[in-house]
């Protein structure tokens, strides 16, 4: 079955981004010019998804503002002859088709993805968490592309993985197994947020999964875990039993901008790669690194 439809929870409070994440979503923060939700929207629609839905809370509604029409800012602009910008508009909300649900609490990323459940069906499908930017050294094959393709072959679900530091493991689900081709690991365990001798391996999760629809079973009668909020990990380790996940191992880069330093650094990630100011840019970083300024 073909992957179409994506989900992006983007309803957490960004506690790790405050102050600017009370009133501002931190998912509308910027990478040079665009929001970073625009980027996981772009790497969907660059995945052959064709329909988003995206779970939003109190204080996010600038992201659904973002992708409805202003027909008089297009008028006005229009009227300034400023068609470029224009087109720009159009295209960010013609990409896919999106939709909106709310999540009133927040009970973590599990019960987030349980709110998609009447809008996805019965189909697989795809969660991009919403604070997260991942880049793969192949522009042209996104992750979750690379992802679908595994469960477009092998049925199940199947998830990103980037190796961390055994220091680095209790922050993140980490997946152990064996591994069936390059780079392709087939999963026996699957534990969220582990101590360090605790965990199956290294292997953790990147913010991007194809989920089979019979997650949702799951969801329902996965008692909280970690924190007291349903995790996803633990909704996905009962699945397991049932159906196949496997875990690809992407080469890649990770931006998570829910953390201060991440966001600073992929903002200068992006920025040196844009032709409009990269040179310039990386001029004065160069100068910075040299204590000129
Ligand atoms: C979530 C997931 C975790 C995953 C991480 C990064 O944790 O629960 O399994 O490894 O995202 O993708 P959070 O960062 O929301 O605490």
């Amino acid at each position: 079955m073909k992957v179409r439809k994506a989900v992006i929870p983007a309803a957490g409070f960004g506690t790790r981004f405050l102050p600017i994440s009370k009133a501002v979503p931190k998912e509308m923060l910027p990478l040079v010019d665009k929001p970073v939700i625009q980027y996981v929207v772009e790497e969907a629609v660059d995945s052959g998804i064709t329909d988003i839905l995206i779970v939003i809370s109190r204080s996010k509604r600038a992201i659904e503002e973002h992708f409805h029409p202003i027909m008089e800012l297009e008028t006005e602009l229009e009227a300034k002859g400023r068609t470029e910008d224009v087109e720009t508009l159009r295209r960010l909300q013609s990409m896919a088709r999106i939709h909106f649900i709310w999540q009133p609490k927040m009970g973590g990323l599990g019960d987030a993805i349980l709110y998609a459940k009447d809008h996805v069906g019965d189909e697989p499908f795809a969660v991009l968490l919403g604070d997260t930017v991942v880049t793969t050294k192949d522009a042209s094959r996104p992750v979750t592309r690379q992802l679908a393709d595994v469960v477009e072959q092998h049925g199940g679900s199947a998830v990103a993985l980037q190796e961390v530091s055994a220091e680095k493991v209790s922050r993140y689900g980490i997946l152990g197994g064996d591994e069936i081709a390059p780079g392709l690991i087939r999963a026996r365990q699957f534990v969220e947020k582990p101590k360090p001798e605790a965990a199956p391996s290294r292997l953790a999760v990147s913010a991007r999964y194809v989920l089979s629809a019979r997650i949702f079973d799951h969801l329902e009668k996965t008692p909280k875990g970690k924190g007291g909020e349903l995790q996803l990990t633990d909704a996905m380790a009962s699945l397991m039993h049932e159906e196949a996940l496997h875990g690809l191992r992407y080469d890649g880069q990770r931006h998570d901008i829910g953390n201060k330093l991440d966001f600073i650094k992929a903002n200068l990630y992006f920025g040196l790669q844009r032709e409009d100011i990269g040179g310039a840019l990386r001029e004065y970083v160069n100068s910075l690194a040299a204590g000129v300024v």
